[in-house]
């Protein structure tokens, strides 16, 4: 078999990492991938921007190949799923109008509170002066998020009126574009955060073991928010009987509701959810794609071929598989990012110690890296996500941080506390 995996991150080096262990695969084309996909075994990258279709169709077609995996959201919200469909191919991911559910906050809020899922209170605005209206009558915290893809800086947790009040105007002066022409307010929930990524064929859905990432850039997840810092799973917050109520008054409902839209949807669906005090899951988003940094710890423990289930959900024959198989172990990652982010950064800088921390057994994931006349050089804000695997989370935790120790970059910046949330509660 022959694979496309779209996309240039850590979570495509990870898709691209698991398809290649895969003996039914054969070769794998990333488009545009990395420094990391470069060196998975089968695979090359091909330098083709992910918005242009017709050259991804051309690269296909000219290679006979037979899936194809869109790992970011961009380009399954702008309609890669229905233009590669309409010329018979193959492809993991959901069409622009499932893609929704992720690139308008609004729409996937309607959806949920029509099909009942536990959610967040809120409402929608089209004016900045009804929205203001709201955010004081309700008082702080609250929540306001640009409607569209705002590359995660849409959203603003407000703790104070003020803030509140400047998030509406940004959105609505235009900040974020067309993502701001609605905003969301909502309600503020406490609790711990949890990323259960669903595989669905658009009849069935079925959870992947849940993680959790660290979204914050600072040590006890404090400042300013990033794309992730480091992710773990297992997690134990989300015990089986809690999976199991997520399945049943989430991850099923919302496939029925896609479907009553006439949704046929084929891929991720992504549930980010905060765990009340009572221990009630409530979503406060839902993504149309892997995430990332979650991808990196959730595929190493998958214990069976991705393609074979990535093309269960494409033929729409997911009911008929056995029971997701995975290792009993448990995985974290710890994320390495260029001093700075997630505000302005350097690029450029050279990159040592690779070698020597993959000989540790960990698997370092690339972000934003390059090669730069044969030396592996920093081009991002991600650089390297560095996964550990064990068989208790001090274990993988342990072992992703001895590896992080031979890694070395210019202004190198890494949280030191991947997991605290785990080893605490194992400790208690
Ligand atoms: P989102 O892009 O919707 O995932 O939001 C980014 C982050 O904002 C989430 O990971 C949460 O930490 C926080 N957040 C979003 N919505 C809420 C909410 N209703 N209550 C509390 N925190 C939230
Ligand atoms: N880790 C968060 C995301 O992928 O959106």
């Amino acid at each position: 078999m022959k694979a496309i995996v779209i996309g240039n991150g850590g979570r495509e080096h990870a898709i691209a990492f698991s398809l290649a262990q895969s003996d039914n695969i054969h070769n794998i084309y990333c488009v545009p991938g990395n420094s990391g996909t470069a060196q998975v075994p089968k695979c090359q990258n091909v330098e083709i921007g992910i918005q242009d279709f017709g050259a991804i169709e051309a690269l296909a077609l000219d290679h006979t190949v037979d899936l194809i995996i869109v790992g970011p959201e961009a380009p399954l919200a702008a309609g890669i799923t229905d233009y590669l469909q309409s010329k018979g191919l193959k492809v993991f991911g959901p069409t622009q109008a499932g893609a929704q559910l992720e690139a308008s906050k609004a729409w996937a809020k309607e959806l949920m509170q029509a099909a009942n899922i536990p959610t967040a209170q809120s409402q929608t605005f089209q004016q900045a002066k009804e929205a203001k209206a709201y955010v004081c009558a309700k008082g702080i915290p609250i929540v306001v998020k640009a409607d569209g893809l705002a590359a995660g800086k849409g959203v603003v947790v407000a703790q104070t009126l003020e803030e509140a009040l400047a998030a509406v105007d940004a959105c609505f002066e235009g900040r974020f574009g067309d993502a701001g022409q609605k905003v969301v307010i909502e309600e503020f929930l406490t609790g711990q955060e949890a990323s259960v990524l669903a595989v669905t064929d658009g009849q069935t859905i079925r959870p992947l073991i849940p993680a959790q990432d660290h979204k914050p850039i600072g040590e006890g997840d404090s400042g300013a928010n990033t794309g992730g810092m480091g992710a773990y799973a297992p997690t134990p917050v989300v015990s089986d009987a809690l999976l199991q109520q997520i399945q049943t008054q989430i991850l099923e409902p919302i496939l029925a509701a896609l479907r009553q839209h006439d949704i046929d949807y084929r891929g991720i669906v992504y549930a980010g959810l905060i765990i009340t005090a009572a221990g009630d899951p409530k979503v406060i988003e839902f993504n149309c794609r892997f995430g990332d940094p979650e991808t990196q710890v959730v595929l190493p423990l998958l214990d069976m071929p991705l393609d074979a289930l990535v093309m269960a959900c494409v033929e729409q024959r997911l009911s008929g598989l056995p029971p997701i198989p995975w290792k009993s172990a448990a995985a974290a990652c710890v994320v390495m990012a260029s001093g700075g982010y997630p505000d302005a950064y350097q690029k450029g800088h050279p990159i040592t110690g690779i070698a020597e921390a993959e000989k540790s057994g960990a698997i370092v994931f690339h972000a934003g890296t390059q090669l730069k006349e044969n030396q592996v050089v920093t081009d991002g804000g991600r650089v390297l996500g560095v996964t550990g695997l064990g068989e208790t989370f001090e274990e993988a935790i342990a072992n992703a941080y001895q590896a992080v120790k031979y890694i070395q970059f210019q202004d190198a910046y890494y949280r030191r506390d991947i997991g605290y949330r785990v080893i605490e509660k194992h400790k208690t």
